[in-house]
C-alpha cells in the first residue's frame, strides 16, 4: 500500500518516488527524485500537479487513500513538463469532470499540444479560485523554467506550490527539510538550480520579486522534500543565486592525452591556491558535467582545458562545453574570468576552440587562450602559474 502523507490538515502529498531515476536530460540524479502532487480535500477536492505517466498508479491509490479519485474538481497543472502532466490523462480518465487549472496562454496550448483540446481553465498572475474555505491565487513564473510555468499559492494553508522552484531531484522516505537536514537539501537544491534554473536567473529574480508580500510558511515543490523549517534559508539563497554573483573562487577542469595539459591543470590550480583562492580540479574523464555545472554557479574563475586532438577539441571537453554554454545566461556573467588552456603538436586548435566557446558563454579571457606545444618544462610552467596569479582580484 502506498501511503499519502499528511503535510497540513486536509493537504496530502501523493505523489510518486522515482528511487531508480539515474539521468534527468543529462543530469545525474544519483539520489533518484520524486514527482511532487498535493491533494487538498477542501469544498471542491483539488489536485495541484501530477507526476510523470509511469508513476500514475501511484498517485492513483495514493489519492485513494485519501478520496474516491472521481471526486477530485480542480487539477492545477502549474508545469506542461510531463514529469508534472504526465498522469493528467489517467486522473482526466477517473474525473472526467475536473477543470485543468493551467497558465493563460502558454499552460493552455502546451497541455492542448500533449493530450488534447479540452475545457482547460486558463488563469494570469494574481487570478484566484475558491475551493471551498481555501483561496488559491496563481502567479506566472514565466522562464523558471518554461514559459508556462506558474505557482499556486493557498490562504488558509499559507503553502506555496511551487513545482520546479525551489526543488531537489531527491528521493526519499523523508518529505520534509529537517527531517533530511539543511546541508543535503541545499547541496541538492543547488545542483539542482545550477543544472536546470540557472540561465532563466534574471526571471527568477523577476518571480522571487512577485512573491513578496505572500505570507509563506511551507515551500511545497514539484521535485525533493517539502520546506517547512527553511522557507527563509531557501528563499534567501534563491535570491543570492539568481543575482549570478560569484565567489571568490576557481575551478579547473580538462581532458589530456599525454598528460601535458594535466600539468598545465595543476599549475593553475597551484596558482590560485597559493593566492588562497578556494580551487578545485575537475577531469572530465571521471567527473561528471552535471558535478561540474554545480560549481559553475558560484566560481568566479573557470579554467577548462584540451589539447588538440585530431583539428579541434577533445570530444569530452566539447560536451562540456555544450553543456555549459545551454547553462550560460544571457546576461549576469560579466566579470567572471574564463581561462582556456591545453597543448597541441601542430596546430592550436583545441584550447583555441574552448576560448571560442567560453568568450560566447560571456566569460571574460583576460589571457587569451594559453597554448603550449608537446611537452611542458619548469620554465613555462613558472610563467603560466604567474600569468594566471595576474588575474587573481581582477
Ligand atoms: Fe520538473 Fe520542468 O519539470
Amino acid at each position: 500500500m502506498l501511503h499519502a502523507v499528511k503535510v497540513k490538515p486536509d493537504v496530502y502529498w501523493v505523489g510518486g518516488i522515482d528511487w531508480n531515476e539515474r539521468n534527468f536530460h543529462g543530469y545525474t540524479t544519483d539520489r533518484g527524485s520524486t514527482y511532487n502532487a498535493y491533494l487538498i480535500m477542501d469544498e471542491h477536492p483539488t489536485l495541484i500537479d501530477t507526476c510523470k505517466p509511469g508513476f500514475a498508479g501511484e498517485l492513483i491509490e495514493r489519492i485513494g487513500e485519501v478520496v474516491d479519485p472521481a471526486r477530485i474538481e480542480y487539477v492545477v497543472a502549474n508545469h506542461v513538463e510531463q514529469d508534472h502532466s504526465g498522469a493528467i490523462p489517467a486522473i482526466c480518465e477517473l474525473a472526467p469532470n475536473a477543470r485543468i487549472v493551467t497558465s493563460d496562454p502558454y499552460g493552455a496550448s502546451g497541455l492542448a499540444a500533449h493530450y488534447g483540446e479540452r475545457d482547460y481553465l486558463p488563469v494570469k498572475t494574481g487570478d484566484t479560485l475558491c475551493i471551498g474555505k481555501r483561496t488559491l491565487t496563481f502567479t506566472q513564473t514565466l522562464m523558471v523554467h518554461w514559459p508556462d510555468n506558474m505557482v499556486t499559492y493557498s490562504d488558509v494553508d499559507r503553502i506555496l506550490f511551487s513545482n520546479d522552484a525551489f526543488g531537489q531531484h531527491f528521493a526519499s522516505s523523508h518529505h520534509f527539510d529537517d527531517e533530511v537536514g539543511l546541508p543535503e537539501v541545499l547541496a541538492q537544491a543547488k545542483k539542482y538550480y545550477a543544472n536546470i534554473v540557472m540561465p532563466y536567473s534574471r526571471h527568477v529574480v523577476r518571480a522571487l520579486g512577485a512573491l513578496e508580500g505572500l505570507d509563506i510558511d511551507m515551500v511545497a515543490p514539484s521535485h525533493g522534500v517539502i520546506w517547512r523549517s527553511h522557507v527563509g534559508e531557501i528563499m534567501e539563497t534563491y535570491c543570492r543565486w539568481s543575482s549570478l554573483a560569484p565567489d571568490e573562487y576557481a575551478i579547473v577542469v580538462y581532458d589530456s592525452m599525454w598528460h601535458t595539459t594535466e600539468d598545465m591543470a595543476r599549475e593553475i590550480v597551484e596558482a590560485f591556491i597559493e593566492r588562497d583562492v578556494p580551487t578545485r580540479l575537475f577531469d572530465l574523464k571521471v567527473d561528471h558535467i552535471s558535478d561540474i555545472m554545480t560549481e559553475v554557479l558560484s566560481a568566479k574563475y573557470v579554467a577548462v582545458g584540451s589539447p588538440t586532438l585530431n583539428n579541434g577539441m577533445m570530444p569530452t571537453v566539447a560536451a562540456f562545453l555544450c553543456y555549459l554554454k545551454g547553462l550560460s545566461p544571457k546576461t549576469g556573467w560579466e566579470g567572471r574570468v574564463g581561462i582556456p588552456f591545453g597543448s597541441y603538436g601542430w596546430g592550436t586548435n583545441g584550447p583555441d576552440e574552448v576560448a571560442a566557446v567560453l568568450e560566447a558563454c560571456g566569460f571574460d579571457l583576460p589571457l587569451g587562450a594559453l597554448s603550449h606545444q608537446w611537452v611542458e618544462d619548469e620554465e613555462h610552467l613558472a610563467q603560466l602559474q604567474t600569468a594566471v596569479a595576474g588575474v587573481v582580484g581582477r
